[in-house]
């Protein structure tokens, strides 16, 4: 799939105005904060998923605006299509002139993959990094998965209330315990979905980035992850799952109603990432460590088109800095046949690349 044009009115300090990307490579160069990032930011809300850079939706309304406005024309699915964005007081979205329940209605029908520097944080920081990658990438691959991970958070938040509650009062009887029992049983079944689900994809995931990851080190490291999660390992079924996560929950009771919260379960899950079979959290170097991120990426993106049989779009913010030539060839190779929008101070080690468009921002102003 490739965007054939982005209209922008109002969003963040991006000028009035449109362009038209190449199919291939666009680049978008330009001293820090003139709007790179917020480019690529406007592209990636068509996904239907919220910004990757995490801000509210009212935040990428321009500050002297009252509301901000976005126009994607894409071809997929072998016809052109139209979605438009609209953010005032809320996010809303429409799919060729009709009205979508919710932005996420956008999912599946607009696909695209981001690397920004931020997502280092997916080795670098606590396991809800790992948790939100994995999520994100299996709703966009399965837009069902949304309302399964709704689920397990609603179950999740009842039994929390129902814990915090016994905490508050300092005690219960046996009929609050069963109580908490009927949302044990609740909380397992909804994990053992999310759990199965994240399995599914992780398994698939893993052939795909380890291939990347040895063409971006030149075949000189290899690279793993691993699923770790109370309800099993990569090869137990969804009901070993919520047998398992039973037996943790009924272990787990004491210092669950001593906590007020529950302490373990999928919510709690995490990926460990291993570069030549060390933890690249605790060993990797900051080119290892960015390689592995886009090598997840990247993945993600070629198990998306393996399904959808469409290709998705690859945001890549500041992919370059901080890998020798040797990473920065291969990826830009790798992605020959995508349409790539990649963003950059420097514009040099891109343009080494053939073709393509390029484009200058400078406050907020787009030139090609
Ligand atoms: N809602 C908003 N309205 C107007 N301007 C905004 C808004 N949100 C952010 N900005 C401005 O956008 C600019 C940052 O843009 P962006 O993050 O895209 O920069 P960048 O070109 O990617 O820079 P860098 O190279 O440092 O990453 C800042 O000057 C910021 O003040
Ligand atoms: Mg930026």
């Amino acid at each position: 799939m490739n965007v054939t044009q982005l209209e922008f009115d109002g969003f963040r300090n991006l000028e009035t105005g449109l362009i038209r990307p190449d199919p291939g490579v666009n680049i978008f160069y330009g001293n820090n904060a003139q709007g790179k990032t917020n480019l690529l930011e406007s592209i990636w809300l068509f996904t239907g998923g919220r910004s990757f850079r995490g801000s509210k939706d009212l935040d990428t309304v321009g500050f002297d605006k009252e509301r901000a406005r976005l126009k994607l024309e894409f071809f997929a699915f072998e016809r052109l299509q139209h979605a438009e964005i609209l953010i005032q007081r809320k996010r809303s979205a429409s799919l060729g002139g009709v009205q979508l329940p919710s932005p996420a209605g956008l999912a599946g029908n607009f696909c695209a993959v981001v690397f920004c520097p931020s997502h280092l944080s997916l080795i670098e920081d606590g396991p809800e990094e790992r948790r939100r990658f994995i999520d994100a990438a299996y709703c966009q691959l399965r837009p069902g998965y949304i309302k399964i991970l709704a689920n397990f958070q609603r179950c999740l938040a009842q039994r929390n209330a129902l814990l915090k509650n016994f905490k508050k009062v300092m005690g219960f009887t046996g009929a609050d315990l069963s109580a908490l029992e009927v949302w044990d049983e609740r909380l397992a079944a909804a994990g053992a979905q999310v759990f199965l689900a994240r399995s599914s994809y992780i398994r698939r995931l893993i052939p795909a980035a380890r291939e990347i990851y040895k063409g971006i080190s030149g075949g000189s490291e290899s690279f793993s992850i691993r699923y770790l999660s109370n309800a099993g390992d990569e090869n137990t079924t969804q009901e070993q799952a919520y047998k398992n996560l039973m037996e943790v929950f009924k272990v787990k009771q004491h210092e669950d109603l001593a906590a007020g919260f529950t302490t373990v379960g999928p919510h709690r899950d995490d990926l460990e990432i291993l570069i030549s079979g060390k933890s690249a959290r605790i060993y990797g170097s900051q080119g290892q460590k960015r390689s592995a991120v886009i090598a997840l990426k990247l993945a993600e993106a070629s198990l998306l088109r393996d399904v959808t049989g469409e290709q998705p779009v690859a945001l890549l913010d500041d992919v370059m800095s901080e890998l020798d030539s040797v990473r920065q060839d291969y990826i830009l190779n790798h992605i020959k046949g995508w349409q790539v929008f990649v963003t950059c101070c420097d514009p040099g080690p891109v343009l080494r690349l053939a073709g393509g468009k390029v484009f200058k921002i400078e406050q907020g102003r787009i030139t090609q």
